[in-house]
């Protein structure tokens, strides 16, 4: 396994996953119930954003760098975001820092809440312990975070969130792991909330996303922002989150943030956004979608400024 996830911490789909991560627990957390938190690929924790290891933040600069710059932000979950953010650094004392899903996620949980953050790699594996080192109600697990899962729902609290966030350094073989994953538990624990994500690079990681999208035949929702031409061959150009069983007006809020993420982040307007789902609490249920009509296999897009 080489991938590391410091060269690409902070930048524009880090910014997207984890505003949208922060979104789902916090709309979780509207119940008294505690959670499970679930992150099956967790990564180093936090990275510093000045150091060799993530080309000093160059990634960083159009993403959580460029968003921090702005202001002011209208939706709520972008300045919640920016506010965990802000907080760890002067926790830290290092405005250099960026926290990644796991740090978020921990410092975001109740008494009643509890987390289990598991990562393959030792190296990353030991980052994650030093930077989550006092955390309470929070266990690392250096080991394959799909074993995890299968040995960790049904969760006691009967509530779970799981992050799924695979490097796609073999993207058939990742896909099909997330699959099997989402059938899992959903299979364990059938009121799971569950959040891939997934690259794009051209149509293939939606298409798969929608595929999964049917084949479980529960609510689920598509966020995807992209900042260069879907099919350009630049590497990543874009961020997709396939949500399964999104709380409550959860869709409708996340066509609000994203379209103002997208706005702040996309500058040359080469990029778009879209949200497409299943799980509007509106009857028509797409109600969330806006913008002209997509390329993307019925998702609705924004594209371009
Ligand atoms: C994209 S990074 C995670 C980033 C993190 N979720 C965040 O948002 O801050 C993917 C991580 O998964 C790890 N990984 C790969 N396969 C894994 C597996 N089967 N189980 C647990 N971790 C795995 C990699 O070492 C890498 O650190």
């Amino acid at each position: 396994m080489n991938y590391r996830h410091s060269f690409h911490a902070g930048n524009f789909a880090d910014v997207h996953k984890h505003v949208a991560l922060l979104a789902l627990l916090h709309a979780m957390q509207r119940k008294d119930r505690g959670l499970l938190y679930l992150d099956t690929h967790a990564g180093a924790g936090a990275y510093d954003l000045a150091s060799a290891a993530t080309h000093k933040g160059a990634e960083a600069r159009a993403g959580i760098l460029r968003l921090a710059a702005h202001t002011p932000l209208r939706a709520l979950e972008l300045r919640d975001y920016l506010r965990v953010v802000q907080d760890w650094q002067q926790r830290r004392g290092e405005r250099h820092s960026y926290p990644g899903s796991p740090v978020i996620a921990a410092r975001t949980l109740r008494p009643q809440d509890r987390a289990l953050c598991c990562e393959l790699s030792p190296r990353e594996c030991r980052a994650l312990e030093r930077a989550l080192a006092g955390a309470r109600r929070v266990r690392v697990e250096c080991g394959d975070g799909y074993q995890r899962l299968r040995s960790s729902l049904p969760a006691p609290e009967r509530r779970s969130l799981l992050l799924i966030d695979p490097p796609y350094e073999t993207p058939a073989t990742e896909w099909d792991q997330a699959r099997r994953a989402l059938e899992l538990a959903l299979t364990r624990q059938a009121n799971a909330v569950a959040a891939l994500w997934y690259p794009i690079k051209d149509e293939h990681g939606s298409r798969a996303a929608q595929r999964l999208e049917r084949e479980f035949g529960v609510p689920a929702t598509r966020l995807e922002l992209w900042l260069y031409p879907r099919d350009a061959r630049i590497g990543l150009n874009g961020s997709g989150l396939l949500i399964v069983q999104p709380p409550h007006h959860f869709q409708e809020r996340a066509t609000e943030w994203q379209r103002e993420l997208w706005s702040i982040l996309d500058t040359s307007g080469r990029g778009g956004n879209g949200v497409h789902g299943t799980a509007a609490s509106s009857p028509s249920g797409a109600a969330a979608s806006t913008g002209a009509a997509g390329a993307a296999a019925g998702t609705r897009h924004h594209a371009g400024a």
